[in-house]
């Protein structure tokens, strides 16, 4: 087999990657190793800034994402002394985010894939990738019990935090992975209830941090920061509850409880690794770099990622100028890097770390009221939270 790009990962950066080839005429191939029921079915994060909302519009993968999602023009910051909105579309120039799931959007991207003849194959086993020094790699693997050989022009690594493709790169000859670890985590579950706000609430309290989302009008997506050992089997409804309660109602929050049918544990990182390109195998997404949910970035980076990557591959293909593809590592990382300073900012001020004193949790709230009472400072949080233009 021969396409142009091969595609490692059918995530929100490999399938839009495929997606945004297709319309400029660029051939591709996406393999992943779940099938299309896990992918269209893992429960991940939810908010789109306004630069992968517009591009979904754009592109033509948006109507469902139009009709079901939600836009939401502010957020809410709750602490000790009460909460406060922070009005995104105001401070931002008029930007916003949507409410809407990353499954959901995996699901419109596989979609479109297939309905526009794209070769995408789910459920693949022993994936291999050999020659990217060279001008002809190759993807090898298995599909539906036969062996697969793919040779390419290009291999893009968008195969998730679990990646193979960034060991890849060697380390530390060319690579350099740059990690912060966190000593908490985030305990989520999905209830039936009616929604308790209109728009997210982000938390501090001195338990420890909660999140309010939403999924729908009858599902609510809630988060309490956690130890990162937690067993969810060890925590009733009734004791979740009461915790939610006991962060929320010092800032005058409350919440409206109902049936919880998920609970689970997600962990916290933050990662980058540079270069995300080696010779031909180009890394997009979370293979390259992770973010801590608090700044809701995860899902938006990949998509930035890519969009810079499409660009780059059609200036190839349509007048052999690599020079977009020489500058992919420094561009997106100029991006990366300001979400990793968003994010670990958000977290920083809103949790609660195991060795926090007094002074750490009144400096928090002094940190907080800054943000909400500062026209300069909230406008940073709106700028950031709904995102940089992309391109
Ligand atoms: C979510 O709804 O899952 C969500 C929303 C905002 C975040 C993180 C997760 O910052």
């Amino acid at each position: 087999m021969r396409t142009q790009v091969g595609i490692v990962g059918a995530g929100p950066a490999g399938l839009m990657l495929s997606h945004l080839l297709h319309l400029r005429g660029v051939e591709s191939v996406v393999i992943d190793v779940q099938t299309r029921d896990a992918i269209e079915q893992t429960i991940k994060a939810g908010i789109l800034e306004q630069g992968t909302v517009d591009l979904m519009r754009q592109t033509g993968v948006g109507d469902r994402m139009m009709r079901d999602g939600f836009v939401h023009h502010g957020i809410n910051l709750a602490f000790r002394g009460g909460m406060h909105r922070i009005n995104l579309t105001e401070l931002s120039g008029g930007r916003s985010v949507m409410v809407y799931a990353q499954h959901e959007v995996l699901k419109d991207l596989i979609a479109k894939r297939v309905a526009d003849g794209g070769d995408v194959r789910f459920g693949v086993t022993d994936t291999k990738v050999d020659d990217f020094l060279t001008e002809q790699p190759k993807i090898s693997f298995t599909h539906e019990g036969n062996q697969e050989s793919l040779e390419c022009d290009f291999v893009i690594g968008a195969d998730g935090s679990r990646t193979m493709c960034r060991f890849l790169i060697p380390q530390p000859e060319v690579r350099t992975d740059f990690f912060r670890q966190y000593p908490f985590a985030w305990f989520g579950i999905l209830a039936e209830a009616p929604p308790s706000s209109d728009e997210l609430i982000y938390a501090h309290s001195d338990r420890g941090f909660v999140l309010v989302s939403t999924r729908s009008p009858s599902v609510q997506r809630l988060y309490f920061q956690c130890d990162p050992e937690t067993d969810t089997d060890t925590w009733s409804d009734d004791r979740i509850w009461s915790e939610f309660e006991a962060r929320l109602s010092p800032a005058g929050a409350h919440i409206t409880p109902g049936s919880i049918f998920r609970k689970d544990v997600l962990q916290f990182r933050s990662f980058v690794c540079e270069p995300m390109q080696y010779g031909r195998l180009y890394l997009a997404g979370d293979s390259a770099h992770t973010v801590p949910p608090t700044g809701a970035k995860g899902l938006n980076l990949a998509m930035a990622d890519v969009h810079v990557l499409d660009r780059a591959l059609g200036a190839y293909y349509q007048s052999k100028d690599t020079g977009l593809l020489e500058s992919y590592t420094q561009t997106a990382l100029r991006r990366v890097w300001r979400a990793q300073w968003f994010s670990f900012w958000m977290t920083s001020m809103l949790h609660r770390f195991s060795d926090a004193s007094d002074f750490d949790l009144r400096r928090q709230v002094a940190e907080l009221e800054l943000v909400t009472s500062s026209p300069t400072a909230a406008k940073t949080l709106a700028d950031n939270y709904t995102g940089l233009p992309l391109g």
